[in-house]
């Protein structure tokens, strides 16, 4: 099966359209995705998530399965720029759809990261690796839509994320100084 994935990842690489076939022998559904820029022709179980087409699938292993029912939103990736828990959402619902996972932050020419991540760093609000990647996609997609929330707003925007280490405060501070910043618009 490892096999199977890196061999579908080397298909992948520096091409725009990529043909990837997914998720076991049974029934596929073809689906146009565009993944942080990249356009992608998936043939795709049904019962394919999205996190697990973005981590097997394509090796974007950035988007992290905590629980893979809902409840932690570990997994929470953009989905035509809306938050959006990816391991309760089927990859043949997003066909023609833009997915950013965290890998899709970065400068893509010259790697540098974005301000939003750097707010994060100076803030000392980078979680484990679990939760950081949710946590900044669903900060990103507040700050895109709401440019100057308030610390409410940002805490109702992270409500559903679940840590077990309390570090919240300092992430609420740094989506804070972002905004400020205005440098995520
Ligand atoms: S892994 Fe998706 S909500 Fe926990
Ligand atoms: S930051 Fe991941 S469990 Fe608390």
């Amino acid at each position: 099966m490892e096999q199977d994935h890196k061999n579908e990842r080397e298909k992948c690489k520096g091409v725009g359209k990529t043909v990837v076939a997914a998720g076991g022998n049974g029934e596929r559904h073809s689906i146009h995705l565009t993944v942080n820029g990249h356009l992608y022709e998936l043939h795709i179980a049904p019962s394919h998530t999205l996190a697990h087409t973005l981590r097997d699938t394509l090796g974007l292993t950035g988007t992290k399965i905590g629980c893979d029912y809902g409840a932690c939103a570990a997994c929470t990736v953009l989905i035509d720029g809306k938050a959006a828990l990816s391991c309760q959402t089927l990859t043949v619902k997003c066909d023609g759809k833009s997915i950013t996972t965290i890998e899709g932050l970065e400068d893509p020419k010259t790697g540098k990261l974005h301000p939003l991540q750097q707010a994060f760093i100076d803030n000392t609000a980078f979680q484990c690796g679990f939760c950081t990647p949710g946590v900044t996609m669903s900060a990103k997609a507040l700050l895109d839509e709401n440019p100057s929330p308030t610390e409410v707003d940002v805490k109702q925007a992270l409500t559903g994320h679940f840590c077990r280490c309390i570090s919240h405060y300092q992430v609420i501070k740094a989506v804070m100084e972002a905004s400020r910043k205005r440098e995520v618009l």
